[in-house]
């Protein structure tokens, strides 16, 4: 099975997940209807995937561990939403769809995100009530995740991608690298490490986590940034451009292609150290998901 093969096999399961997680909350039907038009829109549900992945390369309880990593795929699309109203991106096209305020209006937008991130919330403890995982993990994890989610992770980060929209050629590399650990590095790197909290991993291992997480997330954001420039408006399901139309900066906005491609390179290679003292089938696919980010088309 290639990479792309196994991410979609795994991809399969949280899927599945995602199609019930939200019924039976007693939710308005528009609001239901918006929420799920984003979240079941296809994805590559890649940061439920690494949590997964890292929980069960560290002996951890795939199925119990699912509902958390259910709730990544809740905030990261809430994320894209927010992410492609008009007062932020103004994109119109997201996961081969017309964006959600498109599709419905801005207010259902704004308001299927805030319901899609308190939602996480629910399924994050729910990880850990009942026959689930020990309440301590849940509790580490729940921090962690929150942490990464909020303004001093991915919220920051997206406050600082606007800060900056518009000042083309005045941002520095330190500040372009600042802002991509925290829109797109943060929660990356949490998926990873809560996957590892989660097993019930020791401390090195979570560290290793965080690292490898890290590294591909910063990664990720570069070959994003990349793809918006050279990728397929159909392969991507989103817009390409957009940043240059919007006056984004960005890695190859800085550096030119070559350099951002070669620079994200440099980070895979770096993420893979992590996985050295590793073994079996959940660690090569750990590495090649890594080289995977640096390879994709969309
Ligand atoms: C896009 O994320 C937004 C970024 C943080 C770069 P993905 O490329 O993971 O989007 P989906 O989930 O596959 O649609
Ligand atoms: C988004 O970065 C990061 C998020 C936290 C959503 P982008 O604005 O580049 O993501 P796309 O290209 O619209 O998916
Ligand atoms: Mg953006
Ligand atoms: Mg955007
Ligand atoms: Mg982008």
């Amino acid at each position: 099975m290639t990479v792309k093969e196994k991410l979609a096999k795994r991809a399969a399961v949280v899927e599945d997940f995602l199609g019930s997680c939200l019924r039976e909350r007693n939710i308005p039907e528009r609001l239901l209807q918006s929420m799920e038009y984003s979240l079941l829109a296809g994805g590559k549900r890649l940061r439920p995937v690494l949590a997964l992945s890292w929980c069960a390369m560290l002996g951890g309880d795939f199925a119990r561990a699912l509902p958390f990593a259910a709730s990544l795929e809740c905030i990261h699309t809430y994320s894209l939403i927010h992410d492609d109203l008009p007062a932020m991106d103004d994109d119109d096209l997201r996961r081969g769809k017309p964006s959600n305020h498109k599709q419905f209006d801005e207010a259902t937008a704004i308001l299927a995100g805030d319901g899609l991130l308190t939602e996480a919330f629910v399924l994050m403890t729910e990880a850990g009530l009942g026959q689930g995982l020990p309440a301590d993990r849940v509790l580490r994890a729940v921090n962690v995740l929150a942490r990464a989610a909020g303004s001093g992770g991915m919220v920051g980060g997206q406050a600082i991608d606007m800060e900056f929209t518009g000042r083309f050629g005045q941002v520095s590399l330190d500040e372009l690298r600042r802002m991509h650990a925290m829109k797109t590095g943060a929660l990356i790197t949490a998926a990873c490490e809560c996957g590892a909290i989660l097993s019930g991993a020791n401390e090195n291992d979570i560290e290793k986590a965080r690292e490898y997480g890290r590294a591909i997330g910063v990664a990720f954001q570069i070959v994003d940034d990349v793809l918006d420039v050279v990728g397929d408006e159909a392969t991507l399901g989103k817009p390409v451009g957009s940043d240059e139309e919007q006056g984004k900066s960005t890695y190859p906005a800085l550096m030119g292609l070559e350099k951002s491609k070669e620079l994200a390179r440099e980070y895979v290679d770096r993420a893979v150290t992590y996985l050295d003292d590793c073994q079996g089938d959940e660690q090569a696919f750990l590495s090649e998901l890594a080289r995977y980010i640096v390879d994709r088309v969309y």
